[in-house]
């Protein structure tokens, strides 16, 4: 049984054909990395158009790759929130064109849904099933979320970011001191050459839910560090780097980034992953969770997986390969599978809808 999957929700435009929830047949992911980098993030208006201008070929390379044909597939699954309102439109409305064209069921996807479904997916396909309850942490550019996920994907929201997600912070930061978009891929590969003991971050305790997570009190004193040093040069440095070379090497940035920045970028991610699973592990324990889920872009750090693999949690934790922790349509196709089969099929006026949750 193979599904065609949409996305669009973001800055990346993709498709993927997934046969049986597990055989990745085909991903392709179109980057507008290279459009919103200039800018130091996302920019609706330009995202918009850019999957306008990708979606028709994207699309077409995801089903050629696959050897399929439309007539070949048994549903079309499309992104319908949370995002960008104009860019999930153009993912959703061409599912609903070649759903109505070639009466094929449509399948609509919440975008966090596809993330957790990038293990369910990787573990289906390696028979070794996620035991449930298992405790869901979805940490990208747009979400700092934490679920229980119960058998039969019924999920139920135990904390979320109340300021910034995660990844916002880490592309904030990058920002700041001149690394420009997106930032988390950078100060990955930057930290292990500082020390992240040297600068010590302090968290403020959350009143109300205690699994709720705050990024934006780490940025400001990101902010207050770099204000309380003469910087300026050094940051242009870097600017001038990345105007130069669109995703400069890692020797190329450790040329222009001395000891101390080194030490900051390894002390910002060692708090955030402090802060990440600590929460994580907290959820866990008050749902007596069987596995462990972390998805969304941030899963892609190695500072967090490492982190993870030796907390010694007692119980699996499960990332995704890494073209699957990122946007991609993979986990769209996947999450659609179950719901093909209970028969959730979206009526064609379905609308976009960018504020959407999942529990
Ligand atoms: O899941 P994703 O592709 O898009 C959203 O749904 O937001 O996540 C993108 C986010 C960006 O904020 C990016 O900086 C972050 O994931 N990211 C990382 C890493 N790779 C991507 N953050 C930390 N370490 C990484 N290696
Ligand atoms: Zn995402």
């Amino acid at each position: 049984m193979r599904i065609l999957g949409i996305e669009s929700s973001c800055d990346e435009t993709a498709a993927s054909v997934v046969e049986d929830g597990k055989m990745v047949l085909s991903s392709v992911v179109a980057s507008q990395m290279t459009t919103h980098g200039k800018y130091g993030g996302v920019v609706p208006e330009l995202a918009s158009r850019e999957h306008l201008r990708a979606i028709v070929p994207v699309v077409r390379e995801a089903l050629g790759q696959a050897g399929t044909r439309l007539g070949d597939l048994a549903a079309i699954a499309a992104t319908v929130g949370p995002g960008l309102v104009g860019s999930l439109l153009v993912g959703l409305t061409y599912a609903k064109s070649l759903s109505f064209a070639r009466g094929l069921p449509l399948i609509a996807v919440n975008h966090i849904e596809g993330h957790i479904h990038a293990v369910i997916l990787e573990a289906r396909r390696a028979e070794t099933p996620v035991e449930f309850p298992a405790l869901a942490l979805v940490v990208s550019g747009g979400h700092t979320h934490l679920f229980e996920v119960l058998e039969g994907f019924h999920y139920r929201l135990l904390g979320k970011t109340r300021d910034d997600a995660a990844g916002e912070a880490f592309d904030k930061v990058a920002k700041l001191l001149g690394f420009g978009y997106p930032g988390g891929p950078v100060v990955d590969r930057l930290a292990p050459y500082g020390d992240g003991s040297a600068v010590r971050f302090t968290f403020a305790k959350m009143k109300g839910n205690a699994l709720d997570f705050s990024f934006s009190g780490l940025k400001t004193a990101v902010l207050r560090w770099v204000e309380a040093r003469d910087m300026e040069s050094e940051i242009e440095t870097r600017r001038a780097l990345r105007r130069e070379r669109s995703v400069p090497m890692t020797e190329e940035w450790l040329a222009v980034t001395p000891r101390p920045t080194l030490d900051l970028l390894a002390s910002f991610q060692r708090a955030v992953i402090k802060e990440l699973l600590t929460r994580a592990a907290a959820s866990a324990e008050s749902m007596d969770a069987r596995s462990m889920i972390i998805s969304g872009g941030v899963a892609c750090n190695s500072g967090l997986r490492g982190a993870a693999r030796s907390a010694g949690l007692g119980y699996p934790v499960h990332f995704p390969s890494p073209g699957l922790s990122t946007d991609n349509a993979a986990m769209i196709a996947a999450a659609a599978f179950p719901k093909l089969a209970r028969g959730e099929v979206a009526s064609l006026d379905i609308a976009a809808q960018a504020n959407l949750s999942l529990a």
